[in-house]
């Protein structure tokens, strides 16, 4: 799949995933909370965990040889259920990102002004109303990933919530923040410059692979395949987003460029050059596509093109 054949996939799913935020969030917040929700979730964002999501959901079905239910068995209402679900868990992971994006903005973090071409959440609403539509974004991920009449089979919604919750907390996206804030300044190898990078934006990268995983039938090879592509992705991208830093202006960027530096962050380019960390960029391509070789599903392509976005990307 080309990149114009992954903009047509692509397009398809995020008219989806859109209409189901624009439904879902900050409808009924009081006290101008759900402006700031909406404001920090709606018009915006290349939606790349979402469509991990359903790309891996539908990876997963083209394998699973759920296209043809045996005689008796409950497949349509299975497949249905498992539709309703990976709907949520793209739209619970979007929930979690576009939070950690509003508190990695804020002052006592990055303190940035500008996030996906508009003012930041706390400049527009104030620092308390941003650090409280964070907190009711991540509840309201939770919310979506536990319905009560929309077909989701119980230890489904129990294993997203599993996964989402693990990528999002301390062994993964606040744990990785924790060491970012903690790294000002701070020369670190490049060990722990990986750990922190796996942590802070792989972790919830790979969760949107697995939960897409989850939404159906994985084998073994296919679950462990998966794993290994989105941690590769995942770090990729954070790379990729060091790189960007430096190479691209804060317009095509829609945040500010070349804060990394302003602000004396560790990063792939601060440690090994603008070159190599190109080339570390491409290597984990590399990986990621081996890693959906060894997952023995008949139809990767969606993902492997996902991958391919996320290194050739501009912004
Ligand atoms: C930016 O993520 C923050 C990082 C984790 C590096 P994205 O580049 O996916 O941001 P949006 O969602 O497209 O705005
Ligand atoms: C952010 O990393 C990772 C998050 C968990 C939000 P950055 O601080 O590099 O993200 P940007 O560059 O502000 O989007
Ligand atoms: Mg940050
Ligand atoms: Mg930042
Ligand atoms: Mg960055």
């Amino acid at each position: 799949m080309d990149q114009h054949a992954l903009q047509v996939w692509s397009s398809a799913h995020l008219a989806q995933v859109e209409q189901a935020l624009e439904r879902w969030v900050g409808g009924d917040a009081p006290a101008g909370l759900g402006q700031a929700m909406r404001y920090a979730v709606l018009d915006g964002g290349k939606r790349l965990r979402p469509l991990l999501v359903m790309a891996a959901r539908e990876a997963i079905a083209a394998g699973d040889g759920d296209a043809q239910p045996a005689p008796g068995r409950q497949e349509p209402a299975l497949r249905t259920g498992f539709d309703e679900a990976a709907l949520r868990a793209a739209c619970a992971v979007e929930l979690i990102h576009a939070y950690s994006l509003v508190h990695d903005d804020m002052p006592c973090m990055d303190n940035d002004v500008l996030r996906r071409g508009k003012p930041t959440v706390h400049v527009q609403f104030g620092q308390a109303q941003a650090l409280l539509a964070g907190d009711a974004l991540q509840a309201l991920a939770f919310e979506l990933l536990t319905p009560e009449d929309a077909g989701v089979p119980a230890a489904v919604q129990a294993r997203l919530c599993r996964l989402l919750a693990h990528a999002a907390g301390s062994s993964g996206m606040a744990g990785g923040q924790a060491i970012d804030l903690a790294s000002v300044g701070v020369a670190l190898d490049e060990a722990r410059l990986r750990e922190m990078h796996r942590l802070k934006t792989g972790a919830l990268l790979q969760s949107s692979v697995m939960m897409g995983a989850a939404c159906g039938e994985a084998s073994v090879a296919a679950w462990a395949g998966l794993s290994a592509y989105g941690a590769a992705l995942g770090l990729a991208f954070q790379v990729v987003d060091d790189i960007l830093d430096v190479t691209q202006d804060s317009a095509t960027l829609g945040k500010t460029a070349g804060k990394d530096a302003a602000q004396d962050k560790p990063t792939y380019v601060s440690l090994l050059g603008l070159d190599r960390a190109q080339a570390q960029a491409r290597d984990l391509l590399d990986q990621a596509h081996a890693a959906l070789g060894q997952t023995a599903l008949p139809d990767t392509r969606a993902l492997a093109a996902l991958a391919d976005m996320v290194v050739s990307r501009s912004h």
